[in-house]
């Protein structure tokens, strides 16, 4: 070995001790007749100090080493005179005697400091340099223990780590495909898998009755601070199941880790229908740090002659607890939030709850103080709370008074960091609706059972088949998904056809499921956690890039390989592909 200490490790015990310690040069500064160097390495800083009195030459030779120089020092472990509180080796400094350069640097085109001077686009174009930094490093360190956690939680349990193949067929549901053309099978071509779904279910066909996988899955879809073009899954599927078991099973998982890692320790994860949950939060992913549940309001305000509400679907309020001093600036900028393109409401309506017992809105035209204390009393607002109500069709109302609520949320200080509230969200519908296409999709994925006693309704009313589906959410954001899958030929072959598929055309895209079905397949079902998202979630990182050593930009880029590019057309020409 080059060194015999990291630079994390040295305290008061090794006084006196001869060391050597490699890493790089953080801070280079001289202070009369002595130079301080901090040598930092991925465990911590260590404070080199080289006397000119003692050591003219080394001194001097040292001077000049610049910031990320690689370098070995040799010296002895001395009591600091001036000691650092802040690091664990702020009570020692080493007396250098020998110092070799292991390598120069560049000048590094952003400070590797815990705060950098480095923009977002600087700092992953020279993603190695970024991974310097403490913060990033943490990131990958909790990743790293958390993987470590999981697979020794799954692997107890008796769950079995499996490999499945990245090469694989295209499969026209889901997401894109990335696909990868076969030099030797000109004109045809892999797909990358978007997750180890098929091979998942196969296993359980061979028996392997517990199977887990922290499996790196892609997906060539639009890019936000939660997907990556790659990201990884912690995918499991259990046979012998019924949904309460693989319910159970998880919720198990989800406690240990929130212990393990977090020390945070919650009693069960609470359960709230699809229905539910776009009837009280108007998404299937709510976040329920805090209540702010939506109050409908269609009975207590459609019988004035305000068309707004008289022409909507549906009217529906929140409350926002001790707002009504909110003044006429703060009702202005929730308006205008609402009205922003990306939420795109016509406007917002308020009714202040006043301390005196009296109300003031903004339908004062339209609705009296009888009017106004009956929604209150819907709302079981008090006096001193605001109530924000917004109208329109259903589906884009909840989404939009969604939005108002996190943002209420955030303002109010709801949302706190640190804490962590998980919710299953169950019986989600099976289809999906889609106008432009005018067909059905899986609102899950096609694998996903139906519940049996909806199975009839498939044929005659497949927009109301409820599926044994359920996703795992902790503070507003889909961490997992899964389902009891289908394991029986006949139903799987109805599926296909419900969601528009030719006979022929399933047979083609999954008869290798289809057969295997034929040969004793038990039934079955699973989960798989967005691993990404689980660590930016427990970290309370906005972004799930935090916690990828090389990640994509938004555009899916990599713009430190500068990915994609153009290849040759000589590796066209090979693998049968005509220049574009
Ligand atoms: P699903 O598509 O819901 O289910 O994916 C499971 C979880 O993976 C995470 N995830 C992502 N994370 C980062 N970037 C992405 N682009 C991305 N897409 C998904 C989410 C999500 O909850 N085979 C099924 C699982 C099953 O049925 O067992 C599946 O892939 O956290």
């Amino acid at each position: 070995m080059l060194r015999t200490y990291t630079c994390g490790e040295l305290t008061i015990n090794h006084i006196n001790q001869q060391v050597t310690l490699c890493g790089w040069v953080q801070k280079n500064r001289k202070l009369g007749g002595m130079l301080f160097i901090d040598l930092r390495d991925r465990y911590g800083i260590t404070q080199l100090v080289f006397n000119s009195e003692s050591n003219a030459e080394l001194c001097k030779t040292a001077e000049h080493f610049g910031r990320e120089w690689v370098i070995q020092a040799k010296g002895v472990v001395a009591e600091r005179y001036n000691k650092n509180k802040n690091i664990p080796t702020g009570d020692i400094e080493i007396l250098v005697d020998e110092v070799t350069v292991l390598n120069k640097s560049e000048v590094p085109p952003f400070t590797i400091e815990d705060e950098s001077d480095g923009g977002d686009e600087l700092r992953m174009k020279y993603r190695y340099l970024d991974l310097r930094r403490n913060p990033v490093k943490n990131n990958l360190v909790f990743r790293h223990n958390l993987g470590i956690e999981l697979r020794n939680y799954m692997s107890n349990i008796g769950f079995l780590e499996i490999e499945t193949p990245f090469l694989i067929k295209s499969t026209p549901e889901g997401a894109r495909d990335f696909i990868v053309p076969s030099r030797m099978n000109q004109g045809e071509f892999y797909a990358l898998p978007q997750s180890p779904q098929t091979f998942k279910q196969l296993l359980m066909i061979s028996g392997y009755d517990r199977y887990f996988q922290i499996v790196r899955c892609f997906r060539d879809e639009d890019l936000r601070a939660d997907r990556q073009p790659e990201f990884t899954q912690i995918d499991c599927e259990m046979s012998f199941v019924e949904q309460e078991d693989v319910l159970q099973t998880f919720e198990g998982l989800i406690k240990y880790i929130l212990k393990k890692v977090k020390n945070v320790e919650i009693e069960s994860i609470p359960r709230i229908t699809f229905d539910d949950a776009m009837r009280l939060y108007g998404c299937d992913k709510p976040d329920i740090r805090f209540e702010m549940q939506f109050v409908e309001l269609n009975d207590r305000l459609k019988h004035r002659e305000f068309p707004v509400f008289n022409n909507a679907e549906l009217v529906v309020g929140i409350v926002a607890k001790e707002c009504a001093n909110y003044t006429r600036k703060q009702l202005d900028a929730l308006t205008d939030f609402v009205k922003r393109p990306q939420i795109g409401a016509g406007g917002l309506v308020y009714v202040l709850c006043q301390q005196d017992g009296t109300f003031k809105s903004s339908i004062d035209k339209f609705y009296d103080q009888e009017d106004l204390k009956a929604v209150a009393e819907k709302c079981n607002a008090e006096a001193g709370d605001l109530i924000l109500i917004m109208s329109g069709e259903i589906e884009k109302v909840r989404k939009q008074l969604c939005e108002l609520r996190l943002e209420m949320g955030k303002q109010l200080g709801l949302r706190k960091a640190g804490e962590y509230k998980p919710l299953w969200v169950i019986d989600f519908p099976l289809l999906e609706w889609d106008e432009e296409t005018q067909r059905y999709y899986a609102k899950h994925h096609p694998f996903t059972s139906p519940k049996p006693e909806h199975i009839t309704l498939l044929d005659t009313d497949p927009g109301a088949v409820n599926a044994n589906a359920y996703d795992l959410v902790i503070n507003g954001t889909e961490i997992g998904g899964g389902s009891i899958r289908i394991f029986n030929k006949e139903l799987q072959q109805k599926m296909f056809s419900v969601l528009g598929f030719t006979p022929e055309e399933a047979q083609h895209q999954f008869g290798f499921l289809l057969n295997a079905f034929q040969y004793g397949c038990p039934p079955h079902g699973g989960i798989a956690f967005g691993f990404d998202r689980l660590c930016a979630i427990l970290c309370d990182s906005e972004s799930i890039r935090d916690f990828i050593a090389f990640p994509k930009n938004n555009s899916g880029r990599d713009t430190m390989l500068d990915a994609p590019s153009v290849v040759a057309q000589a590796q066209l020409d090979e693998l049968g592909i005509k220049s574009i």
